[in-house]
């Protein structure tokens, strides 16, 4: 039990490596964005995106203290700025966010959702390893086919959580500012061109 009163919703499994670093490629944060990894374990993820961009504002929200304090002290040994927060992160408010990445289990991102929905805005970037968002359709997915963790989905608010007739092109265009297509696999280049019309 966490001083919050709850039991962290995931265990901690850390990213690997080489998912980290196709991330960091798929990844395009605009200056001055600001980048989430929600349950942040020991800041891997935070500290890769901080070094690699080092104009973005990155924030860790991990509920566990013992995760906190690794991720901590894993950020000041690689000189990286990060904001590493002891949070929940059903209740923290991530309304600022431009990117969120989130390695949970479908069932945590099915409660987030109704959160997700609310609290972003328009064009921000939501990347899950493994485990979709129930009812959001993704604009691309990256497949690693060597690795047991999987499938990255890339999801931009304002147009996969809507039904079709009310998607946002411009918030498809805002998001996609922050994707860089060269990562993508061909079919799935074109699938965004199709998605742009
Ligand atoms: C699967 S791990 C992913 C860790 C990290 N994002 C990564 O990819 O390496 C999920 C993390 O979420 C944290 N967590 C679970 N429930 C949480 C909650 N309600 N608020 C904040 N963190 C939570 C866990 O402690 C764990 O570190």
């Amino acid at each position: 039990m966490s001083i919050f009163g709850f039991q962290p919703s995931v265990p901690w499994v850390p990213t690997r490596d080489e998912v980290v670093e196709k991330l960091l490629e798929l990844l395009k944060p605009q200056p001055g964005d600001r980048v989430y990894d929600l349950g942040c374990g020991d800041g891997r993820i935070a500290i890769a995106v901080a070094k690699r961009y080092p104009d973005a504002h990155v924030r860790c929200l991990e509920i566990r203290q013992d995760l906190v304090e690794k991720a901590k002290a894993n950020a000041r040994d690689k000189k990286a700025r990060v904001e590493i927060i002891r949070a929940d992160f059903f209740s923290y408010n991530i309304g600022d966010a431009d990117i969120v990445y989130m390695y949970l289990l479908t069932s945590v991102n099915q409660k987030l959702r109704p959160k997700l929905e609310e609290e972003l805005k328009p064009g921000t970037v939501v990347v899950t390893l493994d485990f979709p968002i129930p009812e959001w359709s993704e604009v691309a997915r990256v497949e690693l086919p060597r690795s047991w963790q999987r499938t990255l989905y890339v999801y931009i608010v304002g147009y996969s959580d809507r039904l079709p007739h009310e998607r946002s092109q411009e918030a498809l265009l805002r998001g996609l500012q922050r994707i860089n297509l060269e990562a993508l696999p061909e079919p799935e280049r074109g699938r965004i061109k199709s998605l742009l019309g």
